[in-house]
């Protein structure tokens, strides 16, 4: 007699504000329960971090599972891809005692990202604060398909039926635009193709008739809700769909598989690049900072060498404590090393998001860089309230912890002080804490059912 497979099931991760949540470590936390682990949006502008014991890994395109051998990677259509950067990320992870052979599976639907596009990128994305990987001009491409009597947009389809003459095509029009430039990269993109092309697949039911034989998918998301190409605000957005509904175009697997939804938030925000950041410690003044050092590649070294943060915190400019937070926390590119611009968590702002976008569970993490807050003349954390941006937004304070008061030992107690915190969050947003981040290591973050008292 035939036994029937009981079909899989699928959840989204996305991010909940302005991205670099930490979404890949709770990635990597969760990717042992999952045989899938797939990337639905966005290209290279990502820069996923998972820290271990032996260093940093840094991923862009590929989806953050990789520590988990067991587990199989997908790139599904929704995502564009830069060719030399994914061969450069397969050969770091090589490097890595990492080989991804057999694991990786890659949709011959994604768009290619072309020289030029990352060219016309850098030349005009510098309002915006673009990642200049030429995101914005491949999705815009895609969508446009003919220019000049020319296609302008090629798949990784195209590559696979015939590359050499979509490398023609590519050639053909640096020439006309006479940048040197854009014939060297195109030589580079050929060989990285020989790299990549093995993992591409032809397959449009590779993932749907895993899942109708039981893999359990989680999707994950790259940048955040509110850069979403619709709804964020335009045009300091990405280029993408970021919303959870969108996993399941991008990721190329029917909804009605989809189980729940899980939303990464950080205790304190961030932000890179243009754009309103309602809560920013500093304001405008920090914004402008920030835009500049990006443009002036001033980074984490030169703050650490002008600055004092310990001094900023017992000050009272904004500005400076931003700035502080900046530094203890962090918060500069992954893969550009721009500042980020830092402001207060928003709770209204999380809220909407959480009812929005249908977010079933939420992990907190950077809770460890509110013991700063302690150092502060008023001694409080600060957390923005209130309805919408018009009406009654006001910050309340809760009491702080220092960081003696975070525990070292995972069987620890949390202090009070950030339980309190925590339980107002989980009732504001009406949703769960599934997790708490502590810090960057992968020892560092808390289950909440395993602390269920704590939390009570
Ligand atoms: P693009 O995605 O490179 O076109 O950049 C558009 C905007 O999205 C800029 O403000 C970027 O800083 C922001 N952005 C893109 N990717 C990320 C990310 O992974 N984390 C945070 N911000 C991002």
């Amino acid at each position: 007699m035939e036994t029937q497979t009981k079909a899989g099931y699928a959840d989204v991760l996305v991010g909940l504000q302005y991205g670099d949540e930490g979404k890949a470590r709770v990635v990597d936390h969760l990717a042992g329960a999952y045989d899938v682990i797939a990337r639905f949006n966005g290209g290279a502008n990502a820069g996923h971090t998972i820290v271990t014991a032996s260093g940093e890994l840094r991923l862009r395109q590929i989806p953050s599972g990789v520590l988990h051998r067991r587990v199989a990677l997908y790139i599904g259509s929704g995502c564009v891809i830069g060719l030399q950067q994914l061969a450069s990320e397969l050969g770091m992870l090589a490097a890595y005692g990492i080989d991804l052979a057999g694991r990786l599976t890659i949709s011959d639907r994604c768009p290619l990202v072309q020289p030029v596009h990352v060219l016309r990128d850098r030349n005009e994305g510098g309002q915006i604060g673009t990642t200049g990987n030429g995101i914005g001009p491949c999705y815009a491409d895609l969508a446009v398909r003919m220019h000049d009597g020319e296609r302008c947009s090629f798949q990784l389809r195209d590559l696979l039926r015939d590359a050499e003459e979509v490398f023609e095509k590519l050639n053909r029009a640096a020439a006309l635009r006479e940048e040197g430039e854009l014939a060297n990269a195109m030589n580079r993109m050929r060989e990285a193709w020989d790299v990549v092309r093995p993992f591409v697949t032809d397959d449009p039911l590779w993932l749907p008739r895993r899942v109708e034989q039981g893999a359990r998918v989680l999707f994950e998301g790259a940048q955040s809700v509110m850069l979403d190409v619709v709804h964020g605000d335009q045009p300091w957005v990405t280029s993408s769909h970021t919303l959870p509904s969108y996993a399941y175009v991008g990721g190329d697997l029917p909804c009605k598989y989809h189980r729940k939804t899980i939303g990464v938030a950080k205790a304190i925000v961030s932000r890179v690049g243009g754009g309103p950041l309602p809560t920013e410690l500093g304001g405008e003044r920090s914004e402008r900072y920030c835009a500049d050092a990006a443009r002036s590649g001033r980074g984490k070294a030169d703050e650490a060498a002008g600055a004092n943060a310990l001094a900023l915190l017992a000050g009272d400019d904004d500005f400076g404590i931003g700035m502080a937070l900046r530094m203890l926390s962090n918060e500069y590119g992954t893969g550009t090393g721009r500042p980020r611009r830092v402001g207060l968590l928003d709770l209204a702002q999380l809220r909407l998001a959480v009812q929005q976008f249908g977010i079933d569970e939420v992990f907190v993490n950077k809770c460890d860089s509110l013991a700063a807050f302690a150092r502060c003349a008023d001694q409080g954390i600060p957390v923005m309230v209130g309805k919408g941006y018009a009406g009654g937004r006001h910050t309340i304070r809760f009491p702080a912890f220092g960081e003696a008061a975070i525990p070292k030992d995972p069987a620890a107690p949390l202090p009070p002080q950030l339980v309190a915190l925590l339980t107002r969050v989980e009732e504001v947003i009406g949703r769960p804490l599934r997790g708490i981040g502590l810090g960057p290591g992968r020892e560092q973050m808390r289950m909440v059912e395993e602390h269920q008292e704590d939390m009570k």
